[in-house]
C-alpha cells in the first residue's frame, strides 16, 4: 500500500502534534513527515527533532504569501495535513488542493463554542460560565470558514458541578489524545481503499 505523509500544522504547546507522531512511529503505511509550526517556542518541536522528525518554524509575514504553505508542503511530499491547534486560518489555495485532505480538532461540541477567537481555554471557560451539562471535541474537515467544515467525529463528556475551566481542559485534553490519532488513521485508510488520488 502507498505511504501516506503527514504534516502537522501547531501554534501551541503541541501536546496532541506528540501524541500524534508517537501513535505513527510504527506505522508502515503512514508516516508524519513534517512539523510545522509559527510558533518558536512551541515544546513540540524540540522534542520532534528528538524523534527525528522535521520540524519547521515560520513567521506570520511569510504565511501570508501567497503559495509559501502550499509549496512548503508539496516540496516535502505532503499527502494529509493535520491541524492541532494551529490558530491561524489556513490559505485557499492549500484547502482547494488539499480538499478532504486537511483536519482540525476542536474542543467542544461544534457548533457549539466554535468560530473566531474560541480556542483553548476561552472556550472552557465559556462552557464553565454557561453552566453546560456536557462539553467534547470535535474533529471535522477544514475549508475556508473557520470550524465550519463537515464533522467526521464527537465525543461528548459530562462536565461536573465541581469542574472548573482547568479540570475540564484536562479532560478534554485525554479525550483527544485517545481519539485524535485513530480517527486520523481510519480517514486516511478509508480514503486509500476508496483509491481517493494521493
Ligand atoms: C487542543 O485543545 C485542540 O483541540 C485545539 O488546540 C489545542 C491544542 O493543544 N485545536 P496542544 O497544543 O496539542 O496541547
Amino acid at each position: 500500500m502507498k505511504t501516506t505523509s503527514i504534516a502537522i500544522l501547531i501554534s501551541g504547546s503541541g501536546s496532541n502534534a506528540i501524541n500524534i507522531i508517537q501513535y505513527f512511529k510504527q506505522n508502515d503505511t503512514i508516516n508524519v513527515a513534517l512539523l510545522l509550526s509559527n510558533n518558536p517556542n512551541s515544546k513540540a518541536l524540540k522534542t520532534a527533532e528528538k524523534m527525528a522528525i522535521k520540524g519547521c518554524v515560520f513567521n506570520n509575514e511569510s504565511f501570508k504569501k501567497k503559495g509559501e504553505l502550499l509549496s512548503l508542503l508539496r516540496s516535502n511530499g505532503v499527502d494529509f495535513v493535520v491541524l492541532a491547534g494551529f490558530l491561524r486560518k489556513i490559505p485557499v489555495e492549500v484547502v482547494s488542493f488539499y480538499k478532504n485532505k486537511i483536519v482540525n480538532i476542536h474542543p467542544s461540541l461544534l457548533p457549539k463554542y466554535g468560530g473566531k477567537g474560541m480556542y483553548g481555554m476561552y472556550v472552557h471557560r465559556a462552557v464553565i460560565d454557561n453552566k453546560e451539562d456536557k462539553s467534547g471535541i470535535s474533529i471535522h474537515f477544514v475549508n475556508d470558514v473557520y470550524d465550519e467544515g463537515g464533522i467526521i467525529f464527537q465525543q461528548s463528556i459530562l462536565v461536573d458541578a465541581v469542574d472548573t475551566p482547568k479540570s475540564l481542559a484536562k479532560k478534554i485534553q485525554q479525550l483527544e489524545h485517545h481519539h485524535y490519532p485513530m480517527i486520523i488513521e481510519s480517514i486516511i485508510k478509508t480514503s486509500v481503499i476508496n483509491n481517493n488520488e494521493y
